[in-house]
């Protein structure tokens, strides 16, 4: 049983592993050297993403120089909407900007069946990161992704991020039908890739909502629960096992109910969650990830070994990952990063 042994995925299944099994955020990126340079020979992102090589190559580099526990597969959650045909590019210093759809015209010119032909190269990373890591890091394992529909439909429906998703919010007032059927868009063609990571090599599925916590609590429930709830039920009906991650961002109170009704196995905490809290209110079973502050790891020394002290000893005896509460940023030290692994292996 050599998956139930690497200690990522006990500690998914549930398991007070100790000292905790680690990774961040956006641990392959900006602030390394030597993605840099890759990126550069590359191109653009799209180009970074589709190429299997490269991206695999990525995927394995944060995990060469710190040893982290798993790896999640380089891409990013605009890459759905981009499979489903929607117009994308990233804009050196603006972030993704996407063609919007704010009707059902819009809506209309989405093409669900053009995902598996574009998703295909992706998956073909899944595959070769695995097997890279049987070669180079045989006890750290894969981790796939998406995004969650919320998140994912804020970018399609605005057109870009950097703001509040005032469009996208509001349509969901004034127009739930439309943005209801851009979330079960959502909803089935997450699914659908999802599995199919799985089925390349992913050994856990991480969802990313990371703007859950602009919704009111009933919209919370409705566009974030809901939808997460409902991709978790299609993945278990074919993976009952595989451990699922979810991330709703800035979900503050209404994180134990995201916990309990969701049915995902680990919940992540975002930097503003009290790791305290989270553990006195998230059901018993579940297991927690997070949740150091991203800035702690730019400004690094004894500030940020006391935030992660702080931070293992709530944690201590329970289900936990060590993880950012949000993803890593271009100006961190890579020096800082490794200090932060010395003290999260001293448990
Ligand atoms: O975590 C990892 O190392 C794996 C790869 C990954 C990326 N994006 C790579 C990326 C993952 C898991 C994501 C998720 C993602 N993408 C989220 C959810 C997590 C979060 O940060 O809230 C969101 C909201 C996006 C959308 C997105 N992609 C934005 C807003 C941007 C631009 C701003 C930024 O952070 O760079 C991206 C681009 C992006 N995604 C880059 C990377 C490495 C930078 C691209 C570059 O090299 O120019």
């Amino acid at each position: 049983m050599e998956l139930v042994q690497k200690p990522l995925l006990r500690a998914f299944s549930g398991e007070a592993v100790w000292p905790p099994p680690f990774w961040l955020m956006r641990q392959a990126g900006r602030y390394l050297p030597e993605y840099r340079q890759l990126r550069a020979q590359a191109g653009d992102f799209i180009a970074l993403c589709t190429s299997p090589a490269l991206a695999a190559e990525v995927t394995l580099q944060p995990l060469r120089r710190y040893g982290m526990d798993g790896a999640i597969l380089f891409s990013d959650i605009l890459m759905l909407p981009w499979a489903l045909g929607q117009s994308l590019r990233y804009a050196e210093g603006e972030g993704p900007l996407l063609e919007p759809i704010r009707d059902a015209e819009g809506f209309a010119r989405l093409d669900p069946g053009a995902v598996a032909n574009r998703i295909a190269p992706i998956l073909e990373t899944v595959t070769r990161v695995r097997s890279g890591l049987e070669q180079e890091a045989p006890k750290a394992a894969l981790i796939g992704f998406a995004g969650s529909p919320f998140t994912v439909a804020c970018y399609m429906v605005e057109g870009r991020g950097g703001g509040e998703f005032a469009h996208a919010r509001r349509m969901a007032y004034s127009d739930p039908a439309l943005f209801g059927r851009i979330i079960r868009l959502l909803v089935d063609s997450t699914i659908e890739y999802l599995l199919a990571q799985a089925d390349a090599g992913a050994e856990a599925l991480m969802l990313f909502d990371s703007w859950a916590g602009l919704l009111s609590p009933s919209q919370f429930r409705r566009w974030s629960i809901d939808p997460t709830a409902a991709i978790v039920r299609g993945i278990r009906k074919v993976r009952p096992d595989i451990p699922l991650i979810g991330f709703p961002r800035l979900a503050g109170p209404l994180l134990p109910e995201y916990a309990a009704r969701t049915g995902v196995g680990t919940v992540a905490m975002d930097t503003g969650m009290d790791p305290r809290w989270a553990a006195a209110n998230v059901p018993e079973g579940i297991t927690l990830q997070g949740n150091l502050d991203p800035q702690a790891v730019v400004a690094g020394g004894d500030a940020m070994e006391a935030e992660a002290r702080s931070i293992l000893a709530a944690m201590r005896g329970r289900p936990f990952v060590f993880n950012l509460g949000h993803g890593i940023v271009p100006p961190t030290p890579p020096e800082h990063v490794a200090a932060l692994a010395r003290v999260i292996r001293m448990g």
